[in-house]
């Protein structure tokens, strides 16, 4: 028995489906999410640490951690002093396999487990594929993942082979990739943990509660974040919404949805109002390189309640935005997660963000998964020497 009934409800027709039922539709086709009987929480009852510590506030009982949550709130005071805003880094690179997608595999396999299923797939560009072999790995299930061929960074490659994986290679991109996979679950059985799957975002959702936590319940006025298959944004909602209905936030923040230039369909959608897909999506942060994102409805909502916006930046604006945290606050994060610190810039600029404002930056990988891009840019900057001419670096110092 979970700790809270719930049950699952299609955010477009309302209709109710059990949540001993596998399934990641309506029958109407819109996304499902997962409601409670009965929500009920009070500052007391967080005891714990990490996910769990919100179990009150959860679909299912841990039966599968890694110490995945608690991550680090950095106050930002070399980089607020150019930005004229009260800035805090919440690093989900702090997770125990470098991302925030822990948040949702250890209840979404903990959900696996509780419904006697021992084989899991999912598509990715990277860090749901590690995130999910390692969670897999400590409950001894069959996990098969599916990526785009050449397009995902070796260092989550690298967890994902090493936690014992099988690992399909795709000629095509991500969204081929999540086509795929949806066919291979429908026809073996086989659980899907992608974002589309509900109890997944119910584990990212802590996101929202532990920032609430982090900042004595004073929330910020803006939270803004990288968007690719836009499950993230919807469920750092859901925690906010839910943190409000409990009476334990007067005013949830607004989101800012962060998307690379060449992959923006979420951007264009909250710009022209109606969503198409981005047909060959490119960028250099390949954990966003996404054209149709499968829970475009949910962030598309998520964005215009909280009275929020979206914002592109170009793939210059990543890499440099990923240096600045590296060298003035000594945060190492990956591409993608520095498009928030990127779109961060470019709304206070455009003075989407007020001056004075206070601002939470998910950045939501660890700059270690994808070291390439950096070695690439500072490899010639090194210099190699012989012990004979330490005596001409006296003219550096
Ligand atoms: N940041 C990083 C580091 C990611 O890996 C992802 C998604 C996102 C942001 C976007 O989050 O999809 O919830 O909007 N990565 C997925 C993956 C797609 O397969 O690892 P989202």
């Amino acid at each position: 028995m979970s700790p809270n009934s719930n049950f699952l409800r299609c955010i477009k027709c309302e209709k109710e489906y059990s949540s001993d039922e596998v399934r990641y539709r309506c029958d109407c086709g819109g996304l499902l999410e997962v409601r409670y009987d009965s929500l009920r929480a009070t500052k007391k009852d967080f005891t714990g640490s990490g996910v769990w510590r919100y179990k009150k506030l959860l679909p299912v009982d841990c039966r599968v951690t890694l110490n995945e949550g608690d991550t680090g709130l950095y106050r930002c005071e070399n980089l607020e002093k150019g930005f004229g805003v009260k800035l805090w880094v919440k690093n989900e690179g702090d997770n125990p396999t470098g991302s925030f997608k822990d948040r949702g595999m250890t209840v979404g396999v903990s959900k696996a487990i509780q419904l006697g299923l021992d084989k899991v797939a999912c598509a990715s560009t990277g860090n749901t594929s590690a995130s999910l072999s390692a969670y897999c790995a400590k409950s001894n299930m069959k996990t098969f993942v599916f990526i785009p061929s050449g397009k995902i960074a070796y260092g989550k490659l690298a967890q994902a082979m090493v936690h014992g994986a099988r690992i399909y290679s795709i000629k095509g991109n991500f969204d081929l990739a999540l086509e795929m996979v949806n066919d291979f679950c429908a026809k073996h059985g086989v659980y899907w943990l992608n974002s589309i799957n509900p109890f997944r975002l119910e584990g990212q959702k802590t996101i929202a509660y532990e920032v609430i936590e982090q900042l004595s319940f004073k929330p910020p006025d803006y939270i803004v974040l990288p968007v690719g298959n836009a499950g993230n944004i919807s469920a750092v909602w859901k925690g906010l919404v839910e943190f409000r209905d409990l009476g334990l936030l007067d005013e949830p923040p607004k989101l800012i949805g962060i998307q690379a230039e060449g992959a923006a369909p979420i951007v264009n959608a909250i710009r022209d109002g109606h969503f198409s897909p981005v047909e060959n999506p490119s960028t250099a942060a390949t954990a966003i390189r996404i054209g149709n994102p499968v829970n475009a409805e949910k962030a598309i909502r998520a964005i215009r309640e909280s009275g929020g916006s979206a914002e592109t930046v170009t793939d210059e604006e990543i890499l440099k935005a990923q240096r600045v945290l590296a060298q003035k606050e000594g945060l190492f994060v990956e591409p993608a997660s520095a498009a928030s610190v990127a779109g961060l810039l470019k709304c206070i600029e455009s003075g989407k963000i007020e001056e004075g404002s206070r601002v939470i930056c998910i950045t939501t990988g660890h700059g270690l998964k994808d070291p390439d891009i950096v070695v690439e840019r500072f490899k010639g900057e090194m210099v190699e020497i012989e012990k004979r001419e330490l005596e001409i670096l006296a003219q550096e110092i």
